[in-house]
């Protein structure tokens, strides 16, 4: 019997910071996750489930099936333990069996020989399980991972292959591109909802203004891709399933107000691209223009965005000038919000404004900080009064 007609245990990975946003996506999917510790949250599902995750969740980064959850401080243990599981009904005769490991504050921290002896009792287990003396390791790929934390390991089995940031939209790489995993999520932290006008003046290859509309349209980001627990060996074929409910659920009579501008024409050309190949292109408006010139008609909005750092774009000088017309930009539209992610140290001192609220989130490896204000509250009607 294949382990994925059961129920298991799920694990999404996530980034750090971000993990009370995943952890409401998730209990909007129906699920009751536990625990979040170092970008780890899990939940009980079945093999449906860990499809819908790897379709629907919008900040996640990965997930994961648990596997087998043991205690080892010597390597000994890891063996033992590792040689216990039936890999035979999880792995085909053929698979490719690839072993990633992790350690922290535990016995056992030597990456290397973590790998070497967890993926030597994968391979005695299947020999014997399949009467063999040799694994050909032909077909498709298994990723596993052994995380160790405090001598507790813990046995995954990776669902989803790419990493779940590639919604298949961005093809092309544009200068210093924002994770759409980021994205999504700095929209979930703001007041932004899709009644609300939204602008990102520096949109670059328009990863926010495209996450905005696949959040606006209701369009669950993993639709046009596939992953690897597709292809997993005695796996219940629930795609067609999961697809019809990712269909029925998108709203495409909405109208949006998102915009995104860029000062460089050539990032406006990459961001119509990948707004068409996500299916939003008629749902946003981007335009080659300069931040300075930004004005709104419209009230209560928010702007939302990922300036220049002047790590890779720009030099520090430039940037501070940049981030003090931005500030003057910002003022005049006194009755929107505005969301900054930068790596750039004095940016409320060159912006003009101290922060209503700082969240520390991480730009791929560069530890940034995620600048919150929020607009002065509605003036009342002079019938209120
Ligand atoms: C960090 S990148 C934005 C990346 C974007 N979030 C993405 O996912 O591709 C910053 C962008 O700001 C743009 N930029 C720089 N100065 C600008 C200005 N004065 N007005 C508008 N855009 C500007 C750059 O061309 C660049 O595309």
């Amino acid at each position: 019997m294949s382990i994925f007609d059961g129920r298991f245990s799920v694990e999404i990975a996530t980034a750090s910071g971000i993990e009370s946003v995943t952890k409401r996506e998730l209990r909007k999917l129906g699920y009751e996750p536990s625990g979040a510790s170092l970008g780890r949250i899990r939940f009980d599902g079945d093999f449906k489930d860990v499809l819908r995750a790897n379709i629907f969740l919008r900040t996640a980064n990965r997930v994961r099936i648990v596997i087998s959850q043991f205690v080892a401080q010597s390597f000994d243990e890891l063996f033992e333990n590792m040689l216990c599981v039936r890999w035979q009904d999880i792995l085909p005769k053929d698979a490719k069996i690839i072993v990633d490991a992790k350690s922290q504050k535990s016995k056992l921290f030597a990456l290397r020989s973590i790998q070497s002896v967890a993926k030597k009792a994968i391979v005695s287990s299947m020999q014997r399980a399949y009467g063999v003396s040799q694994l050909q390791e032909s077909g498709a790929s298994y990723n596993i991972e052994i995380a160790i934390i405090r001598d507790y390991v813990a046995v995954t089995l990776d669902a989803s292959g790419d990493g779940l940031h590639k919604r298949g939209y961005r093809t092309y790489l544009g200068d210093a591109p924002l994770r759409e995993t980021l994205a999504a999520a700095m929209l979930q932290l703001s007041v932004w909802n899709p009644d609300r006008p939204l602008i990102d003046p520096f949109c670059g290859s328009g990863t926010i203004p495209i996450e905005a509309a696949l959040i606006g349209l209701n369009i669950a980001p993993g639709m046009n891709r596939s992953f690897a627990c597709e292809g997993f060996y005695g796996a219940p074929d629930v795609r067609k399933e999961v697809q019809r409910e990712a269909e029925e659920l998108i709203t495409r009579d909405r109208r949006l107000h998102v915009c995104g501008f860029d000062i460089d024409p050539d990032a406006i050309k990459l961001a119509l691209k990948h707004a068409e190949r996500a299916g939003v292109k008629n749902y946003i408006h981007l335009q080659t223009a300069d931040m300075r010139g930004l004005s709104s008609a419209r009230s209560r909005g928010i702007i939302l965005t990922n300036p220049p750092y002047g790590e890779r774009l720009m030099k520090g000088n430039e940037v501070e000038a940049l981030y003090r017309d931005f500030g003057a930009v910002c003022r005049k539209l006194d009755d929107w919000c505005v969301y900054v992610i930068t790596s750039f140290k004095g940016f409320e001192k060159h912006f003009g404004k101290k922060a209503d609220k700082i969240r520390k989130l991480y730009n791929s490896q560069i530890e940034c900080n995620f600048y919150q204000y929020l607009a002065p509250p509605p003036k009342r009607e002079a019938a209120d009064e």
